[in-house]
């Protein structure tokens, strides 16, 4: 099975990716993630990545569909759970040339923009582990100094306030017409993200069963 999670910059992807993961046993791909970690690691993909990220554009599509062939290619046959991919149309049509008759569905979180703006403002991240962080809303508190794992708190570049603007444009430019390609294809789950996680992930877990 795959699994697609969509929804804006800020709107619980990796918060919920995290729960469904473990709940429903899927290979969590992040994309995000792997290009953050790429970046990190200062290899030719980081360094290509680098400039659109911190801008908040899209790293360009050849290059994401190089990522998930490779990715499909050495999990085969493995349930997957991808988490910020497809962001354009383009990558849901490779998508979907790469996949093998195996079913799909696509969830959708919907958070407004006005509520993106204070998560994402408000995230911290761990740099190890990757653990996900705020320090406003009373949910996810971010520990003073160091994660759980012991890695360092850190912010994210992209959650500085010009470029969530950007990303936001962005994402409703680019990304929200993949919304309506899956749900043109009978294949999209449309649910609220607001309320806390595990409100969120009940509504999840009362579609997908
Ligand atoms: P990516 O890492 O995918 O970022 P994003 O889509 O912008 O999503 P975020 O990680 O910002 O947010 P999220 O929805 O995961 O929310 P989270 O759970 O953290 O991509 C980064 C960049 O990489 C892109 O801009 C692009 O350059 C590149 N890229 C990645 N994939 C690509 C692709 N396929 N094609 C091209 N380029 C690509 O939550 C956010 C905050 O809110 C946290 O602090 C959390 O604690 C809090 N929160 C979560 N849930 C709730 C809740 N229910 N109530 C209150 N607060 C909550």
């Amino acid at each position: 099975m795959i699994l697609i999670l969509l929804g804006a910059p800020g709107a619980g992807k990796g918060t919920q990716a995290e729960k469904i993961a473990a709940h429903y046993n899927l290979n969590h791909l992040s994309t995000g993630d792997l290009l953050r970690t790429a970046v990190a690691e200062g290899s030719e993909l980081g360094r290509l990545a680098k400039g659109y990220m911190n801008k908040g554009q899209l790293v360009p599509d050849d290059v994401i569909l190089g990522i998930i062939r490779d990715y499909l290619d050495e999990h085969a046959g493995v349930s997957v759970l991808f988490d910020g991919f497809p962001r354009t149309v383009t990558q849901a049509e490779g998508l979907d040339g790469l996949l093998k008759g195996d079913s799909v569905r696509t969830v959708s979180l919907e958070v407004d923009d006005e509520q993106v703006i204070k998560r994402l403002s408000a995230r911290r991240s761990c740099r190890v582990c990757g653990k996900i962080y705020n320090t406003a809303l009373g949910i996810n508190p971010a520990p003073d100094g160091r994660c759980t794992c012991g890695g360092e708190i850190y912010q994210r570049d992209d959650d500085q306030a010009e470029t969530i603007t950007s990303r936001l444009m962005i994402y409703h430019d680019q990304t929200e017409p993949v919304i309506s390609f899956y749900r043109g294809k009978g294949l999209l789950i449309e649910i609220e993200g607001t309320g806390s996680p595990d409100d969120v992930f009940g509504r999840i877990r009362e579609v997908l069963g």
